[in-house]
């Protein structure tokens, strides 16, 4: 191992998730942002193994090594200041996967607040989803729709009070639009085109993901007011107290949250992992950096 620069850590890791948004770079669709050889892997969990000068209490902490290395590696280096400890009742595979998703979905509803309003969601059924869904509802959403593609995904939007419509009911689809004052469209596509079309005066279409491959037809004319998220354009930044004061806001809403089961892979399955989580109703693959 290299030594360690000055202010950062060095974190054995434990889990870390297979997420589509780590697949994007890898597919070569960040091909302008991405230096390889790289590695993979946003998010994950793990303990502090050695510490640069001055950080010694570091040691032996349970941490999410955020915005370093990629995190599909058994040793990852980050700067102190981007890591986050995780509270002790936090259980490694709920730490593993408390980034991407929570904080994307949490700081999309508190820049699009949802009070009172009918909110639509796509590609329903994924972890991004279920947040925005069940987060909506405690802001005081009047009503949650959710497209959906497998009918596995049923039981559990239910539970989350979504009302489920499906991929392939165009008109069920168009019915949902109209009635949207908001739109979280994670599949792009001619979904989404088709959705941000029949959305109604004075709504808002934000799209954050592109699970279909494809782009958003944008129509001629129409009522939605467009917007975009990435959640690396909205992490908080030392003036808004960093990560940790995010993640204070995180970690009760996760321990009220029953988060959708996870399906563990040996590192060393890595492969078997990728190809699992591109099949339609498959739980959230994870790695265990400690089997290999
Ligand atoms: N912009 C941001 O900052 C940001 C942050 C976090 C997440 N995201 C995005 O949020 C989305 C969901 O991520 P996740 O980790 O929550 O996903 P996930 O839990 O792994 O679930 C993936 C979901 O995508 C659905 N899906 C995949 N390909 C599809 C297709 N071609 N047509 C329709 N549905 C398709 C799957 O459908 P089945 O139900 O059939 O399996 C599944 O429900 C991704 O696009 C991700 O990039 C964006």
């Amino acid at each position: 191992m290299p030594t360690l620069a000055a202010g950062w850590l060095r974190v054995a890791m434990t889990y870390a998730p297979v997420n589509p948004s780590d697949l994007i770079p890898v597919t070569g669709a960040y091909a302008h942002r991405i230096d390889l050889p790289a590695t993979a892997g946003y998010e994950g969990v793990g303990h502090v193994i050695e510490a640069a000068d001055g950080l010694s209490h570091w040691l032996g902490r349970r941490v999410l090594p955020l915005r370093g290395e990629g995190t599909w590696q058994f040793i990852v280096d980050c700067p102190a200041s981007h890591a986050v400890c995780v509270p002790e009742t936090v259980e490694d595979q709920i730490a593993a996967r408390a980034y991407i998703n929570p904080l994307a979905a949490w700081t999309m509803l508190r820049r699009w607040p949802v009070r009172n309003k009918t909110v639509l969601l796509s590609g329903a059924g994924s972890n991004c989803a279920d947040y925005l869904g069940h987060w909506a509802y405690l802001q005081g959403a009047a009503h949650v729709f959710g497209i959906y593609r497998s009918q596995s995904r049923l039981t559990r939007m239910r539970e989350l009070g979504i009302e489920p419509v499906s991929i392939g009911d165009e008109s069920h689809i168009e019915l949902a639009a109209r009635r949207a004052d908001i739109t979280f469209d994670a599949l792009g596509g001619g979904v989404a085109s088709h959705v941000i079309a029949s959305m109604p005066e004075a709504s808002v279409f934000v799209g954050y993901g592109l699970l279909s491959g494809l782009p958003i037809r944008m129509p001629g004319k129409r009522s939605a007011s467009y917007a975009r998220f990435h959640l690396r354009e909205h992490l908080p930044g030392a003036g808004d107290g960093g990560m940790d004061e995010a993640f204070a806001q995180i970690w009760p809403r996760l321990k009220d949250f029953d988060m959708a089961p996870a399906q563990i892979f040996p590192a060393r399955r890595w492969r078997e992992a990728i190809e699992y989580q591109a099949s339609p109703g498959a739980v959230k693959p994870v790695l265990d950096l400690t089997d290999f």
